[in-house]
C-alpha cells in the first residue's frame, strides 16, 4: 500500500521513473521533486512564522546537531542532550510493537524530522528484528540535505512536507512523534489533528518542545536563557489546549527543565 497521497484530495500518487514529479491519478496535480525528495507542499501555504522558521532551519542544518548538543547542558545547567532524548523515546513505547498479522511492515513517522538526530535513538529502541519502515518528513530543505548525508539512515523515508497538512492515508501509522517545531508554527491545533489522523487509533502519539518545568524552582540564569532560546512565543507549554476532540490518555511530563513531552492516543 502506497501511504503517500495528493495532499489536495488525497488521491492515489503515480511517479515513472525520469520524471520530474509526482502525479496525483485523482485530481491530476503535479509534485514536484526536490533535492531528489518528493515535496509535498505548496509554496503558498508556508506562510508568516512558518515561512520565517523554515528560513532559520535552511540557514542552520550543519550547525543544528552541535549546537543542541552544547546548548542542551549549557543552558539548563545539568541537562544532557542524550538524556532528554532518551526520556521522551521511553514514551513511544517502542517495545510493545509487535509484527502485523498482515505480513506489512510496521510504519513510524517523526514529524519534522530535521536532521534526522532523532533517528539513531529510535532505532536503538526498536525491538530486533521487526519489519519496520521509517519515515521522516519536514519543510526545510537544508536539514533535509543534513539528514540525507546522517551515516545509515540511507533507509529512512524522507519526504518535504507541512506538518500543518500530512501527505499521508489516514491511520498509516504505528507511531508518530514530534520534536522541537510545534511551539512555532502557525496553527498547532491543524498539526495535532494531522498528527492524530495519519497514526492508527490507539498507538501513542508524542510530541517534545520547550516549557520551563512548572515543577522546579529557577534561577535567574534559567529563566533568561529559557527566555532566549524561546524568543519565538511569549510562553511556551504544552499545546494542552489544542489537543483534537477524540484525543485521550494524554499525558504531560517534563522530559528536562527545559522540554515537556506530551503523549496522548485517539
Ligand atoms: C528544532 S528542529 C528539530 C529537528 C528534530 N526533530 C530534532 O529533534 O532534532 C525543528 C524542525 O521543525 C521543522 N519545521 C518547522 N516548521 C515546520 C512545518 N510547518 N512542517 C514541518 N516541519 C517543520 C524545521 O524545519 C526543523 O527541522
Amino acid at each position: 500500500m502506497n501511504v503517500i497521497v495528493c495532499t489536495d484530495c488525497r488521491g492515489e500518487l503515480a511517479f515513472e521513473p525520469g520524471q520530474r514529479s509526482l502525479t496525483c491519478t485523482a485530481c491530476g496535480a503535479a509534485w514536484p521533486l526536490r533535492g531528489g525528495l518528493p515535496c509535498m507542499y505548496r509554496e503558498a501555504e508556508i506562510r508568516g512564522i512558518d515561512r520565517y522558521m523554515r528560513w532559520i532551519y535552511d540557514g542552520i542544518p550543519s550547525m543544528h546537531d552541535p549546537s543542541v548538543r552544547l546548548l542542551v547542558p549549557l543552558l539548563e545547567l545539568g541537562g544532557s542532550e542524550r538524556r532528554l532524548r532518551e526520556n521522551y523515546m521511553a514514551r513511544l513505547e517502542l517495545d510493545t510493537l509487535t509484527a502485523p498479522a498482515d505480513g506489512g511492515p510496521l510504519r513510524i513517522l517523526e514529524v519534522s524530522v530535521g536532521t534526522g538526530a532523532n533517528l539513531p535513538y529510535l532505532q536503538s529502541h526498536l525491538p530486533a528484528g521487526l519489519p519496520v519502515e521509517i519515515w521522516g518528513l519536514d519543510v526545510s530543505l537544508g536539514m533535509m540535505r543534513q539528514c540525507l548525508r546522517r551515516p545509515g539512515q540511507d533507509h529512512v523515508r524522507l519526504l518535504l512536507g507541512d506538518a500543518h497538512r500530512l501527505p499521508f492515508r489516514d491511520a498509516s501509522f504505528d507511531r508518530v512523534f514530534h520534536v522541537g517545531g510545534i511551539n512555532a508554527f502557525r496553527d498547532r491545533g491543524a498539526a495535532l489533528a494531522e498528527m492524530a489522523r495519519v497514526a492508527r487509533p490507539g498507538t501513542p502519539i508524542v510530541v517534545v518542545d520547550e516549557q520551563l518545568d512548572p515543577d522546579r524552582n529557577h534561577t535567574l540564569y534559567h529563566r533568561l536563557a529559557f527566555r532566549a532560546a524561546t524568543f519565538y512565543d511569549r510562553r511556551p507549554r504544552a499545546p494542552v489546549e489544542d489537543l483534537p476532540s477524540n484525543a485521550r490518555d494524554v499525558l504531560v511530563e517534563q522530559a528536562s527543565r527545559f522540554f515537556y513531552t506530551l503523549r496522548f492516543r485517539t
